[in-house]
């Protein structure tokens, strides 16, 4: 089987490429990237060695990229992690969330609707439920929890949604749709809380906490995500939705307190600083349908997780120094200069 993973040089995609590489060593994977800030080809050295590996650089809103791809390999599935996906740069400039994020989703479907497919998969966010208040830690998110979103990333990412259940509907189009809550683990970003946080407190810098830092996440450990993922895709219903989450929440403070503690690092780096614009309270994901469907549960809780992701951090600094300084960029050129 052939798999188009498209944004796999960012960071879940990433992840899953090499999940799918360890566990179905006989798949093809493709990963189509545009390299974008966020997508960083070094993360994809290993995976360049394995020759069910192909890399293609091409942007999933080009349907002259995406057609030509199709052409080439002829996929079975694809698995769309492709997105602009930090919620400030949205505040500063939606208009490119919702090129890539909409009109992207738009036209991988359009080419698994021309060329054949047996399963478009969608990665979606919890972050289409809106949010929940502090005050009611019963409430949960589940799949039938309206569609309520607060910024312009979660708008992109539910309009996607809404596309994807439309092309099963109108179409027939094979899709399924995974609903995660925040993640976290190696080769995340560092615009993103954890891996900010842990590289700002190896420098000793200040650690930006917006508003008061009791805004509430729900945090699952990446290679679960991954494993979700693979499960819905190979076993899941079509024309379904499948939240993912794994009862991990806690507040920002508590994250960024329990960061300093494994870097024995004080809590003066702690700052406080002007809160998000539309900041939303609480995420909870109620994962009690791919659990009893597909029996799918959490391995990592979040102490042993944290743990894990600053030791992945403290040993792989080159590859978030690089980022810092800029030079990741240069690796695209590099790697490819011969080949193209
Ligand atoms: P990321 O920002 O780390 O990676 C995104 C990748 O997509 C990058 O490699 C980037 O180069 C690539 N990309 C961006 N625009 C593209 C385009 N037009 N064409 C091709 N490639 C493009 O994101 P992530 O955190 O790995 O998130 C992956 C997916 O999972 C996203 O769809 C996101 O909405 C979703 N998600 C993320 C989280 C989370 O906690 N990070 C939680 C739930 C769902
Ligand atoms: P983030 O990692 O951006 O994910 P999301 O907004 O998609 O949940 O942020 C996680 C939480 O941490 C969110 O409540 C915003 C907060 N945050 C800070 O307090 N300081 C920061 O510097 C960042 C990046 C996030």
């Amino acid at each position: 089987m052939t798999i188009i993973v498209t944004g796999g040089a960012g960071f879940i995609g990433s992840n899953f490429i090499y999940y799918q590489l360890k566990n179905h060593p006989d798949d093809r994977i493709v990963c189509l990237d545009a390299l974008t800030y966020a997508g960083n080809l070094a993360t994809l050295k290993e995976a360049m060695k394995n020759p069910n590996f192909r890399f293609v650089k091409g942007d999933i809103a080009n349907q002259t990229d995406v057609n030509r791809l199709f052409e080439e390999e002829h996929p079975d599935m694809v698995v769309n992690f492709a997105a602009e996906s930090h919620v400030d740069c949205s505040i500063e400039n939606p208009r490119l969330f919702l090129e890539t994020n909409i009109m992207g989703t738009q036209t991988l479907m359009d080419a698994c609707r021309h060329y054949g497919i047996t399963r478009y998969h969608q990665v979606a966010t919890d972050e289409v439920y809106g949010d929940l208040p502090l005050d009611r830690p019963d409430l949960f998110f589940t799949e039938n929890t309206p569609i309520h979103t607060s910024s312009p990333y979660s708008a992109s990412k539910a309009s996607a949604d809404l596309l994807v259940l439309a092309y099963w509907r109108t179409y027939q189009l094979p899709v399924s749709i995974t609903r995660c809550s925040n993640n976290y683990g190696p080769y995340h970003f560092p615009e993103k809380l954890i891996p900010l946080m842990i590289s700002r407190a190896l420098a000793d810098e200040s650690l930006p906490v917006y508003g008061t830092g009791e805004n509430v996440r729900d945090w699952l450990y990446v290679e679960d995500h991954c494993s979700a993922i693979d499960l819905v895709i190979r076993k899941g219903r079509v024309g379904e939705i499948y939240n993912i989450g794994g009862h991990n929440e806690r507040t920002n403070l508590q994250v960024v307190k329990a960061i300093l503690h494994e870097l024995h690092k004080p809590e003066t780096l702690i700052h406080y600083v002007t809160d998000r614009p539309g900041h939303d309270r609480r995420y909870a994901i109620d994962p009690s349908k791919i659990h009893s469907e597909l029996g799918w549960l959490p391995q990592t809780k979040f102490d042993d997780g944290i743990r894990l992701t600053v030791k992945w951090y403290l040993e792989h600094r080159k590859w978030w120094e690089d980022i810092l300084v800029g030079d990741y960029q240069n690796y695209y050129e590099q790697m490819y200069k011969d080949r193209q």
